[in-house]
């Protein structure tokens, strides 16, 4: 079927079955432009909670969408390709988390939502890249364990008095931007601003100039004055930034930094899931309750 008559068929079913499509900012474009809600981690579950609907599409990894279910159990939530994984999430199991917990008795954990539900029932409060700092600082203790990304954790760090412990977990996507890549195009655009994603290493973070969320990217490309932006994560928000910003130039900081996982989403594969309402995500209900509070507790301090 042609693109043309496959967006077609995809609206149709959308009403038919009274559903909505959830984008993260770095599916292709093509599925950005059909979605009806296109964000970052914490707006897509912020997103999955107000949503009306009774289906929900969600366009993204599968820790996403299994986020959106954990939050709204009573809503169908669908994955076009349920093969979309994230191996930061698979750098962790609950049993492991568990272990470690037992060795730092009393210590809160703090766990990113690139987790699987498993390891998110094992942890005091979830957090993402656009609220960790605020996250962290909610809490009364002054140790925390944050789990499973070392480099998020190391950059909160430099933002709180806490004393961290981390996990050695990691996005290969965004540990494959080096400071030597920042340095370099430093030195051929040397007016451009610096921005990052706090998935980047530590070395990384501290060369940036601002260090936000996919979405707090995509707002500093539309309000930064400067010219020229050099950009250190998935090409793929690249591309949108130059897309709605045309007058400005925003320059990779590794151009091979793609995420694989997220350009498995297609329009044929969107289309098949509504059709045959499947694959459907869920989790075990005793699981889904404890991951629920970590969340909960995480949209409160938002
Ligand atoms: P955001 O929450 O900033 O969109 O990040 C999610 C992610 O997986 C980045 O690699
Ligand atoms: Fe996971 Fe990295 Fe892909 Fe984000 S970019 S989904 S952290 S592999």
């Amino acid at each position: 079927m042609e693109n043309t008559s496959i967006v077609q068929r995809i609206s149709q079913l959308k009403q038919q079955r009274n559903a909505i499509i959830l984008a993260h900012n770095y599916q292709p474009i093509e599925i950005q432009n059909i979605a009806d809600f296109v964000g970052d981690s914490l707006e897509l579950a912020q997103q999955a909670t107000l949503s009306q609907a009774e289906v929900l599409v969600f366009c993204g990894v599968y820790f996403m969408a299994e986020t959106a279910y954990i939050l709204s159990p009573r809503k169908t939530v669908l994955i076009p390709d349920s093969s979309a994984g994230c191996p930061m999430a698979d750098m962790i199991t609950a049993e492991a988390l568990r272990a470690q917990k037992q060795a730092l008795p009393g210590i809160p954990v703090v766990c990113y939502v690139n987790s699987t539900a498993a390891v998110k029932a094992q942890s005091d409060i979830c957090c993402t890249s656009a609220n960790a700092a605020r996250v962290v600082e909610s809490l009364s203790q002054q140790e925390i364990l944050f789990v499973p990304d070392q480099y998020l954790g190391q950059w909160i760090s430099t933002q709180t008095h806490k004393k961290m412990h981390y996990w050695p977990g990691y996005c290969p996507v965004h540990a494959a931007i080096l400071p030597q890549h920042i340095a370099e195009k430093k030195s051929q655009y040397p007016q451009a601003k610096v921005i990052v994603h706090p998935e980047c290493r530590s070395e990384v973070s501290m060369m940036a100039d601002a260090v936000p969320s996919t979405s707090g990217m995509l707002r500093f490309a539309k309000e930064t004055t400067a010219h020229e932006i050099i950009v250190g994560t998935e090409t793929g928000l690249i591309q949108r930034m130059q897309k709605e910003n045309p007058s400005k130039e925003f320059i990779p900081a590794n151009s091979l930094a793609v995420c694989q996982n997220m350009k498995l989403t297609t329009l044929e594969k969107l289309q098949r899931c509504l059709e045959e309402m499947q694959p459907v995500v869920t989790v075990p209900e005793d699981i889904r309750v404890q991951a629920f509070q970590a969340l909960e507790r995480m949209l409160q301090v938002n």
